[in-house]
């Protein structure tokens, strides 16, 4: 049954024919392909997805950066993808992985991996905007080297709560807490969205580095792309018909066991949790970092 996870959602017609024929080479087939799922939208060929569909690369010179982004949009989604960040000195660099609505009053669940010196630790920089406002940043250092490997980075988005994960272990989440008053994305479809760009400005060391342009061009490594989302189309969710389809995402929850992996990364690796920062929200904390859970 594991195998169920690595097929896309958009494929789930397939599932129930591969799921009669249990065969490992229907795996494969429905396994993603990078050119069906996502197009390079920017960066005039610096973006390539090479490898039959199987990986996808992004690279940012001195003229440009690049990025690509998924064919649907979804509105609420359990999304993975495979990344290998910029290696070497990657100061200045930023390649961005986040999910996005249109509009002006945007809903964007963002992962940011901030490049730093040779050997000087990358910042996985995170945030949540609602309705077109954002503040909410949580920056973690990694137990691992983000670049001699691909990593699995997730975003797990349901009705009850945001959850941001790194190779399957939680890092953050951001309950729905709409009953208290905090707006919660939860009507404006979001694409997948990626890019690798320059913001030497204020990425390393808060911009004391700056890019090397003699190390250009900087390319990221993207493969694994799956989805498990309510694709929407035309006003209307995939996530709306009846079909028994693989859904236990929908209503996931974090167990005692995730909880406590939260709690690790959280004490261990988190360097900036806005529910922290009392300097910045002189006025009172946001209303999220207040409100008691169980
Ligand atoms: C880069 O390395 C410096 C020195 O270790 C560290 O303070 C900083 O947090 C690292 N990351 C970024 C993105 O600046
Ligand atoms: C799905 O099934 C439930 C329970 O059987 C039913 O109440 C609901 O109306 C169904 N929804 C759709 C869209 O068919």
């Amino acid at each position: 049954m594991a195998y169920l996870f690595c097929v896309p959602y958009a494929n789930y017609a397939m599932l129930v024919v591969t799921f009669l024929i249990t065969t490992t080479s229907f795996m494969v087939a429905l396994a993603g392909n990078l050119d069906q799922d996502v197009g390079i939208t920017w960066g005039d060929g610096r973006g390539k997805i090479l490898n039959n569909g199987q990986l996808l690369t992004l690279s940012l010179d001195r003229v440009s950066g690049s990025g690509f982004q998924s064919n649907n949009q979804y509105l609420y989604a359990k999304i993975d993808m495979q990344i290998k960040l910029v290696p070497g000195n990657s100061a200045g660099t930023v390649t961005a992985y986040y999910l996005r609505s249109e509009g002006s009053s945007w809903d964007e669940i963002d992962f940011e991996f901030l490049g730093n010196l040779s050997g000087d630790p990358y910042i996985v920089h995170t945030n949540v905007y609602t309705q077109g406002k954002g503040d909410r940043e949580q920056q973690f250092y990694l137990w691992f080297d983000p670049t001699t490997d691909f990593h699995t980075y997730s975003f797990l988005w349901n009705p009850a709560h945001v959850v941001f994960y790194i190779d399957g272990r939680p890092i953050r989440e951001f309950k729905n807490l709409e009953s208290e008053g905090v707006p919660y994305p939860k009507n404006q479809p979001m694409k997948l969205y990626s890019s690798l760009w320059n913001a030497d400005d204020w990425a390393t060391r808060g911009g004391l580095v700056k890019t090397d342009w003699t190390q250009a061009p900087f390319t990221a490594s993207f493969r694994n792309f799956k989805a498990h989302g309510c694709v929407w189309s035309n006003g209307v969710s995939s996530c709306n018909s009846n079909s028994s389809s693989n859904n236990a995402w929908l209503s996931q929850q974090l167990d005692s066991t995730n909880q406590k992996r939260l709690k690790w990364v959280q004490k261990n690796y988190m360097i900036y949790n806005y529910c922290n920062d009392l300097k910045r929200f002189p006025q009172g904390l946001p209303l999220e970092c207040t409100v008691r859970t169980k």
